[in-house]
């Protein structure tokens, strides 16, 4: 309770920022548990109702400054930011705590200074020797690279005024406070009214903002959503931190395509640009046949990427048999064991079953159900599938195997990774015109083991 009778207050969501009269367990804004806090509510500002000295023009009337942007030099991150950052655009890079964004941050500011492009960062959570630190770790050398290490929003409008930056980078969003507001740093009030005014700052005086938001499950500190509708461009950076993959994928972007992503991996000397991911995915895939493993095709962004599936599968000794999912849904295997069992007569239900994609990757996609299935029946048969076999396909509940998207691009990258044997639905087989590999169209489950299975 924030003390005083006077001073009004509201319960906001930190992971939406919707405002509720009252508290209650849930947001009934974005359906969020136990994430409401107690915020002071920001004082209205008087607008005063003066004519409106805006000018306008039509379409055909504005010209020049066809803006051309800037480019890093970094592919995969120029990519996923929309080809070239634009004066004036502002991007929201989200992420779990550790995965590395204050690192990603830091070798695109080395990126863009090496265009010779001045460039601002701006740290709440480090100190200058910590940046020191990590820049000689990742061997940035900085030259264009201011650092200052301040949190209250007026000072960093005072040296952006005063300065002229190309790039300006905010590490984090969370830690800057506005000394207009008494709330703590990382409150839904603070951090609006900070994002807002750097980002009127970024128009105005036409630099590139980004800035960085951690990703909090609940509690005390509101999370990136809360900016996503402000921002121009919205970036999550993800992964497993037990994995060295990084994805860098856009979720909102005014300037240019959202279905992109990037690959980094990260390393002991930063990040450094995964330019053939697919080959990444498979680099412990077996150049022997094996059984319980089986490679398929999937897309994320626009990308066609290969990845490996793996499954054991053991007799159960306890009377509850286990099933254990890495990288799909535990749910998504269940309902795939339970088309085996009905449809193909493989008894699952004494056998504990672990499935797993290789290298850390998660996968919602329905294309690898057909690889799923066929890995988990060549361990339970114990029969080794060809390693240069690929599956894809969604099998629906009675067994049916049903056509996916982006085919073409699909088999083509498989082919590209020597891959001769491509198993593709049925459905999709009028859309594939590939001659160096054997395409076979599957209707059904049971068709595709008897193929991969021999
Ligand atoms: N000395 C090091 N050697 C190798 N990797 C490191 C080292 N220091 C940090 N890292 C990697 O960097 C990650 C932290 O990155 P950081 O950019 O600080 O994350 P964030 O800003 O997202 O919290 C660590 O989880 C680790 O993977
Ligand atoms: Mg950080």
């Amino acid at each position: 309770m924030i003390p005083g009778k006077k001073i009004k207050t509201a319960y906001f969501c930190s992971q939406c920022g919707a405002q509720h009269p009252r508290w209650q367990g849930q947001c009934k804004e974005c359906g969020a548990w136990n994430s409401l806090i107690e915020e002071r509510v920001p004082d209205k500002r008087k607008a005063g109702m003066k004519g409106s000295s805006a000018e306008t023009r039509t379409i055909a009337q504005i010209e020049g400054e066809i803006l051309t942007g800037w480019r890093s030099g970094v592919v995969e991150f120029d990519r996923v930011i929309g080809g070239s950052l634009l004066p004036g655009q502002t991007v929201l890079l989200g992420g779990d705590p550790g995965i590395g964004k204050s690192t990603l941050m830091l070798q695109a500011a080395e990126a863009y200074s090496r265009q010779k492009l001045p460039v601002l960062y701006v740290t709440g959570e480090e100190s200058m020797s910590q940046i020191k630190l990590r820049s000689n770790r990742l061997k940035v050398m900085g030259e264009n690279v201011t650092v200052v290490t301040i949190t209250t929003l007026e000072e960093i409008v005072d040296l952006v005024r005063a300065t002229d930056y190309a790039v300006v980078l905010i590490d984090s969003i969370q830690t800057i406070v506005s000394s207009q507001f008494d709330s703590p740093p990382g409150t839904v009030a603070q951090i609006r009214e900070c994002a807002n005014t750097l980002i009127g700052e970024a128009k105005s005086k036409g630099f590139a903002l980004f800035l960085v938001g951690h990703v909090t499950k609940e509690g005390l500190v509101a999370g990136p959503k809360v900016l996503e509708h402000m921002v121009d461009t919205v970036v999550y950076f993800e992964g497993d931190s037990s994995h060295l993959y990084r994805m860098l994928r856009a979720v909102k972007n005014r300037f240019g395509s959202v279905a992109e992503i990037g690959l980094f991996e990260m390393g002991s000397d930063g990040l450094s640009e995964v330019t053939n991911p697919s080959a990444f995915f498979l680099s412990g895939h077996s150049d022997q046949p094996r059984s319980g493993s089986v490679v398929s095709a999937i897309v994320e962004g626009n990308r066609p990427l290969l990845v490996e599936v793996q499954a054991l599968v053991a007799r159960g000794s306890y009377g509850n048999p286990q099933r254990v999912a890495g990288g799909i849904d535990n749910k998504k295997l269940a309902l795939l064991l339970a088309i085996l069992e009905r449809r193909c007569d493989y008894p699952m239900s004494q056998h504990d079953v672990f499935v797993s994609v290789a290298g850390g990757l998660r996968v919602t996609e329905p294309a690898l159900d057909l690889a799923v299935l066929t890995a988990i029946t060549s361990s339970l048969v114990n029969r080794t599938v060809d390693h240069r076999l690929l599956a894809i396909g969604e099998v629906g509940l009675s067994g049916e195997v049903r056509g996916v998207t982006h085919i073409d691009r699909r088999v083509a990258e498989a082919v590209r990774l020597g891959f001769e044997t491509i198993l593709i639905p049925a459905a999709n087989e009028s859309q594939v015109q590939e001659k160096s590999a054997r395409i076979v169209a599957i209707s059904n489950l049971q068709l595709a083991l008897d193929i991969a299975l021999g």
